[in-house]
This record gives C-alpha cells, sequence and structure tokens, in this order.
C-alpha cells in the first residue's frame, strides 16, 4: 500500500493515510485473551480511546485537577519561539496527537517567524484525527497537514519518508503510560527514524506531591471515572461482552515506591463476564481489579537517562517554576 500520496489538501475533509504495521501487533481479542481472562487481570490502554473515550479525555483536560494539559500547554506558549528557532523544522510528526491542541502553540511560533513546515499528527482514534487535522488546515492555512492513522506500537518503520528535517513531537506526558522497558523500546524506535539533526520534543510529568497527583485522576466530576469505565463499553461492542459499568468503581491511586499512578476497574461484588464473540468468560470476585493504565512520574534525571540511553542529546529542558512538568527538547547527535 501507498502510505505517502493520497493525502488532499484543500478538497473537504483530509484524508487519514494508513500507516502499515512494520511487525505484528495483538488486536483486542489476543490483548483480552492474554490479559484479562485470569488474574493479574489487565487491559492496554489503547483501547479507552474510542470516540466517546477521545472526548472524554478532551474533558479530563479541562478538569480543574487536571494540571497536566493547562501546565504542559502555557509551557509550550512561553518556549514555542525557542524551539522553532533552535530546530527550524521541516517535518513535525507528532506521536499520540489527539486533538493537537498544545501543539497550535508551535504553529503560533512559527507564523511569527514566517517559518513554513508540514504537520503529520500519528494517532489509533480517527475521529478524533479527522476532526484535529481539519481545524488545523481551517486554522492554519499555509501549514500542509498530512494525518496519519494507525498503532504506534506497530513500529515507525513505515512512516513517510521525510527529506528535511525532521522533530517528533511526544507530548502529554503519554511516555509516563508504558513501562521503563517500554518507554525505552519507544524513546529507541524514534531514534531509529531520527537522521542525525533530527529532533524530539518529549513532555513528561513529573514526581511531586502525591495529593496533587491522587486529584488529577480522581477529579470530582467523575469525568476520569467515566473515560475508566468507557473501556467496558469498548469491550461490550467490539466483543460482544456483557459488562456492566454500574458493577464496577473507579480507583487510581499514586504508588510512592514506583512513582506512578495506577488505575483499575474494581468488580463491586462477585459477578460472571460473558465474551460472547470470543466464547469465553470469566468470574470476577468483589473487590478485584482490572489493571487498566500506569501513568509514571519522572524525576528529570530519570528522563535524561532515558534519552541519551537512546543517543539523543539534550539541547533544551523547559520546566515551569512549580517543576511540575518537563518539555525536553532532544536532538540526534
Ligand atoms: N497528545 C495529546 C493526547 C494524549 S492522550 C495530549 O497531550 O493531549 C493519548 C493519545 O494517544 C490519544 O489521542 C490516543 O488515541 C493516542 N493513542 C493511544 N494509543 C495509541 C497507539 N497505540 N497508537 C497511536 N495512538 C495512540
Ligand atoms: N498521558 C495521560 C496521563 O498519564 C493519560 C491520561 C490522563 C489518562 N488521564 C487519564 C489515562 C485517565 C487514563 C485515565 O496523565
Amino acid at each position: 500500500m501507498d502510505t505517502i500520496t493520497g493525502f488532499s489538501r484543500h478538497s473537504g475533509a483530509l484524508r487519514c493515510v494508513p500507516v502499515v504495521p512494520a511487525r505484528h501487533v495483538p488486536g483486542l481479542a489476543d490483548d483480552v485473551r492474554e490479559g484479562l481472562l485470569e488474574p493479574p487481570r489487565s487491559l492496554p490502554p489503547k483501547y479507552f480511546y474510542d470516540e466517546r473515550g477521545a472526548a472524554l479525555f478532551n474533558r479530563i483536560c479541562e478538569t480543574p485537577e487536571y494540571y497536566l494539559t493547562r501546565t504542559e500547554d502555557a509551557l509550550l506558549r512561553q518556549c514555542s519561539a525557542d524551539i522553532i528557532a533552535l530546530t527550524c523544522p521541516d517535518y513535525l510528526i507528532e506521536l499520540g496527537s489527539g486533538s493537537s491542541g498544545k501543539t497550535a502553540n508551535l504553529f503560533d511560533a512559527c507564523e511569527r517567524q514566517g517559518h513554513t513546515c508540514i504537520y503529520s499528527p500519528f494517532d489509533i482514534c480517527e475521529p478524533a484525527l479527522a476532526e484535529a487535522a481539519g481545524k488545523l488546515q481551517d486554522d492554519y492555512e499555509w501549514l500542509d497537514v498530512r494525518p496519519l492513522l494507525g498503532d504506534y506500537h506497530a513500529g515507525l518503520d513505515h512512516l513517510p519518508d521525510y527529506a528535511g528535517v525532521k522533530m517528533f513531537l511526544f507530548l502529554g506526558s503519554t511516555i509516563g503510560n508504558f513501562t521503563p522497558g517500554e518507554a525505552r523500546a519507544f524513546i529507541g524506535g524514534i531514534r531509529q527514524r531520527m537522521e542525525p539533526g533530527d529532533f524530539l520534543l518529549l513532555g513528561a510529568d513529573r514526581v511531586k506531591d502525591p495529593t496533587v497527583l491522587n486529584a488529577a485522576y480522581n477529579d470530582a466530576q467523575g469525568i476520569t471515572a467515566l473515560f475508566n469505565l468507557n473501556v467496558l463499553q469498548v469491550l461490550n461492542r467490539e466483543l460482544g461482552a456483557d459488562f456492566r459499568a454500574d458493577n464496577f468503581a473507579h480507583l487510581a491511586v499514586y504508588n510512592n515506591e514506583l512513582n506512578r499512578i495506577e488505575m483499575y476497574l474494581v468488580s463491586r461484588l462477585d459477578q460472571e463476564i460473558t465474551l460472547g464473540r470470543l466464547d469465553a468468560g470469566f468470574t470476577l470476585e468483589r473487590g478485584e481489579r482490572i489493571l487498566t493504565e500506569l501513568s509514571y512520574k519522572f524525576y528529570f534525571d530519570e528522563l535524561e537517562t532515558l534519552l541519551e540511553d537512546s543517543g539523543l542529546e539534550i539541547v533544551r529542558h523547559f520546566e515551569p517554576d512549580n517543576r511540575y512538568f518537563s518539555l525536553v527538547l532532544a536532538r540526534r547527535e
């Protein structure tokens, strides 16, 4: 399949070009068989993001408790001019771009500096990707938006060939949703796609007062709970399962030893679950947990090690006065 051509500008909706997987990644049925049928039970986080999940995530970002988005957005507003001046990118490739809301700061900086570039948001959620790409194309007429649809775990080998300076963007502390081993492998994979002189801009949440962290994942309006429970609806729809959201509680707690938020769905009662399309089922005891998300928090030196061990050199580190968040600009030497 041709993954490069096929995008169309100024002709209505932008086409999201599928990125051909460079390796096999398990699908929902495999992941459920592997992770859910036997304890300890878990689900990979990518299944959160159907259309409703993506909309709920955007609402999480607006809750007063979820400081991450606001903090990273303010930081980007401050440092985008420096970043664009330092990097002069021909291509911005954003992994897990979602609504691309914060990324607009970089385009504003481009505009002020009379710099043009091509922007490829890469996401697994087609409705969110199409909406974000269309909005950016409307807002920034000079910007060439080329949305890429796919799973970034399937490898980055089949991204289009970019001739020019690339800057990869990995924002929102999505890096924290990987285990340390996955994070190293992922940064290593990005590094492999970089040529000398290319850049990576990484946004990562920092270790801080656990009260602040626990509140961020337990907003008072209960949006995070709805987001967490939404994954059960995805399983009902995709696998013909019979989960009832009422029978589960949202639990998010900060683990002080491992510096991570752990998010679970907790069974409120003894219950039996059937997965119609898998011809399988399992029982849950009252209080039993399904792990749905990890969100690691970082010390700056951990970010330094993560990037430098992959052969990337840190060019700039931006942080707010309260040191709640890091934006690290790194370059392949
Ligand atoms: N970067 C945005 C969104 C973060 S939420 C921000 O900072 O606000 C995580 C995003 O990654 C979602 O848009 C989700 O659809 C996407 N995503 C999750 N798993 C993915 C995968 N395996 N491949 C590609 N995109 C993925
Ligand atoms: N990368 C985000 C984070 O770790 C993802 C996220 C925010 C999230 N809130 C969530 C994931 C709630 C699951 C549930 O903060």
